[in-house]
């Protein structure tokens, strides 16, 4: 990416809170890889060590000393307050995942997703950092039918997760307009790949389908499959909170991330197995369909026109591609 190898000349430090999840640590392997200056932040809810250990694995010793690491929790101001001292850019992740976690505990998805936000944003804010890029969501379309999804047409949210998001996106507005503090948030649409966890009752749909069926298990489809989802591989994700960091803007701004394109979830049954085949893991069951989920959107689908136009944004990985990078990783950790 030519963006990290003009960032090389000059190190910039950076935090990523979540760092020790799925795309943290994706985000944490490139920044290190381009010799920059990390700070990271998690409290391991959902992430893991063996995630950072991963990444340790990946790049060089000297590398790896420029990263330092707070366990700590967002829902803590002072926590917040420590990790963005002397920070350049804040790349902020933490926060609970999953629409169904949401609707069995909307109260600890609030206070995380919410109030430890705010607690960042606050932090951010005084800490006087260049830049505060935070994960949004797709979920923020809720039920508006339009597709491909436009950033300013949004429906009312269909999860405490989603609320949680707006929310969000809500907040760094208001600190544009009271503070002229400007952040810019990145909508991901079903963003996968290496290190996203395979495990627990909240797996995302590809890790939990893809371990399923390294194991021979059964893939369940929640609905008759023709649900659709614009899946998004992590190298696109990272290359977009690399360019939302650097961008020229000087209000808030939130932005698709996503490939533009829509997979339905049958489609991608047989994308997996395909992927899994090409590595020699045969799987011939074929899928069982359930009842659809509570609160799932039917059709996801990003216009990504405006992150291409305005963030320079180039999602390089298509979803064949992204599966069979992925594949790979899933298959060593059985
Ligand atoms: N993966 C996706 O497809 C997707 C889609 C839309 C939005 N997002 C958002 O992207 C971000 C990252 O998601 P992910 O898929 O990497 O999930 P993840 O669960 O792998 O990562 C989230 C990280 O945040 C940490 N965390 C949670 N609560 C915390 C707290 N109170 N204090 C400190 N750390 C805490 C977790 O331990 C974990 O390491 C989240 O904000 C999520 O809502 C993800």
């Amino acid at each position: 990416m030519d963006i990290l190898q003009h960032l090389s000349v000059k190190p910039k430090r950076w935090l990523i809170t979540g760092c020790a999840g799925f795309i943290g640590s994706n985000l944490l392997e490139t920044l290190l890889k381009a010799n920059q200056i990390v700070v990271g932040l998690d409290n391991f809810a959902t992430g893991h060590q063996r995630n950072l250990d991963e990444v340790q694995q990946l790049v060089s010793p000297q590398q790896w000393a420029n990263f330092s690491f707070f366990n700590a929790d967002i829902r803590t101001l002072a926590d917040c307050q420590l990790a963005c001292s002397g920070v350049d850019y804040v790349l902020h992740q933490a926060a609970l995942g999953s629409v169904p976690r949401s609707i069995n505990d909307p109260i600890t998805t609030n206070d995380t997703n919410i109030s430890g936000f705010l607690n960042m944003l606050v932090a951010a804010r005084d800490a006087g950092v260049k830049r505060f890029v935070y994960a949004a969501s797709s979920s923020t379309y809720g039920d508006h039918p339009a597709l491909p999804k436009m950033e300013a047409n949004i429906g009312k949210p269909l999860s405490p997760y989603a609320v949680t998001k707006y929310v969000n996106e809500l907040y760094a507005d208001v600190f544009s307009r009271c503070y002229g503090f400007h952040s810019i948030g990145l909508r991901y649409f079903n963003v996968f790949g290496p290190r996203q966890d395979p495990n627990g009752a909240y797996a995302a749909v590809i890790p939990k389908w893809t371990a399923a069926m390294i194991a021979n298990q059964a893939v369940v489809i929640n609905g008759d499959g023709e649900t659709s989802r614009d899946f998004c591989f992590i190298a696109n994700a990272v290359q977009a909170n690399i360019r939302a960091a650097l961008a020229n803007i000087e209000q808030s701004d939130v932005f698709n991330v996503a490939l533009g394109d829509r997979t339905t979830l049958n489609e991608l049954f047989n994308a997996i197995k395909q992927g899994l085949a090409d590595n020699n893991v045969a799987y011939d069951q074929a899928p069982q369909y359930g009842d659809f989920r509570a609160g799932d959107v039917r059709h996801s689908q990003a216009d990504i026109s405006k992150a291409r136009e305005t963030l320079g944004y180039d999602p390089f990985y298509r979803i064949h591609d992204g599966i069979k990078l992925a594949m790979p990783w899933y298959i060593q950790q059985r």
